[in-house]
């Protein structure tokens, strides 16, 4: 699909020789535009490593990734200027919401904007609004250290969202909330892909919110990333599938 994000065969081998650690062994996946797909797959199975090549913080070994219809790399990186490419395309959620201590809220919004040049008057309007949007508009002036933790992540969310970047990646970032915290995030989410057309990851092993997802990807031993229709993980039913069976004769 020409829009949202395609990863061809990327691989991604850390180190080499005797030590070498074969982290993606050749993923393929799609996501388009508006969309959110989830990420699973045990710990250590290549989730991380997958987000950090898609956002252009680590370089795979090989493959291929585009982003709306911009390739991005292919066999090497396709775009000069990466902290640009991170900057316009990619908005980053992590599981821990990193503010900056010492801004307010609304600055630690704005302050991506503020450093793309947008006067400071206009990028607070910009980071004041998205509050708004996501609820957390009455903490504008608050410092991170007086939010809640789904106050903070709500704003670590606007920060994602404020340069309207075409790709969200979340990794774990329900992991800190409870049950109705994790699954207002994951909602959350889902409206500001579909308002602003984005096509968001997120990484999970969150057993709450992975039955919200209408797409999932499982990544296993860190090989090979497949696509498993919802309900498939859960255990099969114990009864005959077929007319005369016993559940006995099919296990
Ligand atoms: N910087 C690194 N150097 C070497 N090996 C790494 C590095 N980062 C991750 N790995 C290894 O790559 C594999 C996948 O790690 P990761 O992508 O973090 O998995 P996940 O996020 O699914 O837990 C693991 O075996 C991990 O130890
Ligand atoms: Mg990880």
């Amino acid at each position: 699909m020409a829009d949202g994000i395609t990863l061809e065969n990327v691989v991604k081998t850390y180190g080499n020789g005797d030590t070498a650690v074969h982290a993606l062994r050749g993923v393929n996946m799609s996501v388009a535009k508006g969309e959110v797909v989830g990420l699973i797959g045990p710990s250590g199975s290549g989730k991380s490593t997958l987000l950090k090549c898609l956002g252009a913080v680590i370089e795979p070994t090989s493959g291929k990734m585009t982003i709306g219809d911009q390739c991005i790399y292919d066999n090497g990186w396709k775009v000069r200027d990466l902290r640009a490419l991170r900057r316009d395309l990619i908005g980053f959620i992590f599981q821990a919401p990193y503010l900056i201590p010492f801004l307010d809220v609304t600055d630690n919004v704005a302050l991506l904007p503020m450093l793309a040049g947008k006067p400071n008057a206009v990028a607070r309007k910009m980071a004041r609004d998205l509050l708004d949007a996501l609820d957390v508009g009455h903490r504008a002036a608050a410092m991170p250290s007086q939010l809640s933790g789904g106050e903070q992540q709500r704003v670590a969310i606007a920060r994602a969202l404020i340069n309207r970047p075409p790709v969200i990646l979340a990794d774990e970032p329900t992991a800190p909330l409870d049950g109705q915290r994790a699954l207002a995030v994951v909602a959350l989410l889902n409206d500001m892909a579909q308002q602003f057309d984005t096509a968001i990851i997120i990484v999970t092993h969150d057993e709450k919110i992975i039955p919200t997802f209408k797409r999932l990807y499982n990544i296993r031993e860190g090989l090979t990333v497949e696509e498993i229709p919802q309900g498939i993980a859960s255990p099969a039913p114990a009864v005959a599938l077929f007319e005369g069976d016993t559940a006995r004769d099919k296990v």
